[in-house]
């Protein structure tokens, strides 16, 4: 399977002019169209195309629009309209365009334009690495880190890849009922650089989701292949290499991990983004993950804000109190799941992910906004001030 995906492209011009220029984005990428600033940035917030090109004739606040695109939302612009003189690109360029063609504008100069700013950006992309841990087996990585990657993918419409880093015994594809023919193993087994191909031969998929996974050994002595005795090049981190590659052609990357502080598990959390730190209620599991907290604070030196303690199975408390929970952690809860074995476990043994089975139930509806808080606090406009929601 190749990774290379088509650019997204995003369209906003006057009635006459749409058809003209659409013809000529379809052969570039997949186009959609706004026919209003607002309708530019839900799709700019949403779906992050590679280039928007706006036709000035489309709306008076078209540079404004194009300035607020760039600034706020990173987003590359296209300026098309109707000056031909220097004056018109200057405004454009000011306004943060990357270019500014005059209409009638040729086809083929329009074609090279676009394909030549969207494979920039394209090249550029930096997908989120977000790593699932917790210091205790059980308390429900592999169960959030699947459904939040289906979150991601199916709801909010992102290009999400699953990576099972519980080596020995990872069941992330199991979790989407899959039987993969090829893993993680035959990635690092691989000789030659890493590349998105040999990755994405690698890649398991379901015909429940558009989440691509990359499963976990099959069986665990493979996993020295990929973190221990076995690497074919013990020089090379294929761990790392793997989620680099990974977040240059998707949107998330979703890290399951296994309780242990090997090479491979280390890695997932120095390249996360953002951690999601897993306990449950219990004095057990909170003792030690006071202690794997700790750790992670002190020892590997992350921030606080690296951080983002999961407390799963939380409405069975037993007794404990949200926060006698924090205290003992001495780390705020940030994401509270409820706890609903008929849920958790019929999903897992149908082999479905629990927001699929069971959407509607509380325990998916949690997953579903901690999806959206990721979304919402890691896809937020660089500049604020300036987004100015529509
Ligand atoms: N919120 C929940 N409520 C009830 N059962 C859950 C919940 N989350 C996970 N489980 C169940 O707990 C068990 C362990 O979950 P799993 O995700 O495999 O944990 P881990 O990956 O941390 O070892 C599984 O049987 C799973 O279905
Ligand atoms: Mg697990």
């Amino acid at each position: 399977m190749s990774l290379e995906r088509e650019a997204r492209l995003l369209l906003m011009a006057p009635s006459h002019r749409r058809e003209g220029l659409l013809d000529v984005l379809k052969e570039v990428g997949a186009v959609r169209e706004a026919d209003t600033p607002a309708r530019v940035r839900a799709f700019a917030r949403q779906e992050r195309p590679d280039l928007v090109v706006l036709h000035l004739d489309a709306d008076p606040e078209c540079l404004a629009l194009c300035a607020e695109l760039d600034q706020s939302y990173g987003v590359r612009v296209l300026v098309v309209g109707r000056e031909a003189g220097v004056e018109a690109l200057r405004a454009a360029m000011q306004a943060g365009a990357r270019d500014y063609l005059a209409d009638p504008v040729p086809p083929g100069e329009l074609r090279s334009a676009v394909a030549r700013l969207a494979q920039v950006e394209r090249r550029v992309r930096r997908g989120h690495v977000i790593t699932v841990f917790g210091t205790k087996g059980g308390v429900g990585k592999s169960t959030l880190a699947a459904n939040l990657a289906v979150v991601l993918a199916d709801r909010h419409h992102q290009r999400v890849a699953l990576c099972d880093l519980d080596l020995e015994f990872g069941c992330a594809a199991t979790l989407f009922g899959l039987r993969p023919t090829a893993t993680i193993v035959d990635v690092c087994r691989h000789p030659g650089a890493m590349t998105l191909g040999t990755i994405g031969e690698a890649l398991s998929h379901s015909d429940h989701s558009e989440v691509d996974i990359l499963a976990g050994p099959p069986t665990p002595d493979l996993a020295a292949f990929v973190d221990g005795e076995g690497k074919r090049d013990p020089e090379r981190n294929y761990v790392q290499e793997i989620l680099r590659t990974l977040r240059t052609a998707y949107d998330w990357v979703i890290v399951d991990t296994a309780v242990d502080f090997g090479e491979g598990v280390i890695t997932a959390l120095d390249e996360a983004e953002r951690i999601l730190f897993v306990t449950t209620p219990d004095i057990p599991a909170l003792q030690n993950s006071a202690k794997g907290l700790d750790i992670l604070l002190e020892r590997l030196g992350y921030p606080q804000e690296k951080l983002s303690v999961v407390l799963n199975r939380g409405n069975a408390a037993m007794g404990l109190m949200e926060d006698e929970i924090a205290q003992a952690l001495s780390h705020p809860i940030r994401h509270m799941l409820p706890s609903d074995g008929d849920v958790a476990v019929r999903a897992a043994n149908i082999g479905m992910p629990l927001v699929l089975l069971r959407g509607r139930s509380p325990l998916a509806r949690a997953v579903g906004r901690l999806g959206g808080e990721l979304v919402h606090d890691l896809e937020r406009p660089r500049v604020s001030g300036l987004s100015g929601e529509a």
